[in-house]
């Protein structure tokens, strides 16, 4: 709830005057977010909320969070593919053993939908391009691994219990409050933070590495459709969200320095610096979005140029906080 893409759904829910409790650790998620949510929606909208300070490793904590609650989006893991391979453990525990506590609170709560944030990362090997749902390979990666498992759960509860839900393999989300700090952080927030600060862009292998990369506001309309998605077929499923267009990262390199440089024209033009492919990394990644388009009636709205757009203020007005605070 307090992490990139659980704050932004607050954000929406509050603004639809809905209620909502949100459960998070503060492990890679921050207080903050909260507080820019809470200075975004009115008085009245932010009394709608309550915050539980838990952990989903914790049965309990998820059982407090799902009491008398219609819908979970649920959302917390650890990300990160690097992170994972450097401790896989800790990625287990909180994406597969605290998805299964999710599942069974949920499940015991008698919740209406259970929403569960999944990844492209599921598509693993494969080599077939767009992706498409029901053609996953072997995980490259204890995370996509991790995520396969929630799927498998999923499917099992449903077979097992009639506990329906419905899995959303984000790809590359991007978007305001997605921290741009730390060795995890995803590759937009911490390209536009080096290039505030005049660092350089580093980019694992040729840039001609390619990507789905999709705007937070994608994402929140894809979670709303699932969470309110009627249709049996509809159900008990996986889909893919993002933009369905692929950007190489030497191409999202000159939206973002252009992007800035529209606001900041005193920053010189610079190359990225390239190195080493990374371990674990897919080359390409393109998903097919038909499947969300037909049967949840997703239609993504934002383009990846507008999104930079349209989350750049933010950006920067974050990078002058941080260097006032430090
Ligand atoms: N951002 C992306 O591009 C992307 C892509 C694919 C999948 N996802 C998935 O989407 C979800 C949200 O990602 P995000 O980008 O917002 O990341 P994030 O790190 O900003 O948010 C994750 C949140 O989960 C919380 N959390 C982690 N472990 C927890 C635990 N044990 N108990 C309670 N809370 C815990 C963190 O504190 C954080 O607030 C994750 O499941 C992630 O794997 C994200």
């Amino acid at each position: 709830m307090a992490g990139f893409i659980g704050s932004n759904l607050l954000e929406t829910l509050l603004g639809l005057d809905q209620r909502v409790r949100g459960l998070d650790n503060y492990f890679t998620g921050h207080k903050k977010n909260l507080e820019q949510v809470q200075g975004l929606v009115g008085e009245k909208q932010w009394s709608r909320f309550q915050m539980i300070e838990g952990d989903i490793r914790d049965p309990a904590a998820c059982r407090r969070a799902c009491e008398g609650v219609d819908f979970v989006l649920h959302q917390a893991a650890l990300g990160s593919v690097p992170r994972s391979l450097a401790e896989p453990v800790a990625s287990h525990e909180s994406n597969v053993t605290g998805f299964l506590n999710m599942l069974i609170a949920a499940r015991d709560a008698g919740t209406k939908q259970f929403v569960f944030a999944s990844s492209s990362a599921v598509y693993g090997d494969a080599p077939e391009l767009p992706k498409v749902e029901d053609r996953t390979g072997k995980p490259l990666s204890p995370y996509a691994a991790s995520k396969m498992m929630n799927e498998l759960y999923a499917s099992a509860f449903a077979r097992s219990y009639g506990f329906h839900s419905i899995g959303l393999r984000y790809f590359n989300v991007f978007g305001p409050r997605q921290d741009p700090e730390g060795a995890y952080a995803a590759v937009i927030p911490k390209w536009i933070a080096a290039m505030l600060r005049r660092e350089p862009v580093y980019i694992n292998g040729d840039g001609e590495t390619s990507r789905d990369f999709c705007y937070i506001n994608n994402v929140v309309q894809a979670n709303l459709l699932a969470a309110t998605a009627e249709k049996a077929e509809a159900l008990d499923q996986a889909y893919n969200i993002a933009l369905g267009e692929r950007t190489t990262l030497n191409e999202l390199f000159l939206m973002l320095q252009t992007s800035i440089r529209m606001r900041k024209p005193e920053l010189r033009e610079t190359k990225p610096v390239y190195r080493e492919f990374r371990p674990g990394d897919v080359r390409h990644s393109l998903a097919d979005i038909g499947k969300a388009q037909g049967l949840l009636g997703y239609a993504p709205e934002y383009k990846v140029q507008q999104g930079i757009e349209l989350a750049m203020d933010w950006y920067m007005k974050e990078s002058v906080k941080r260097e006032t605070e430090s």
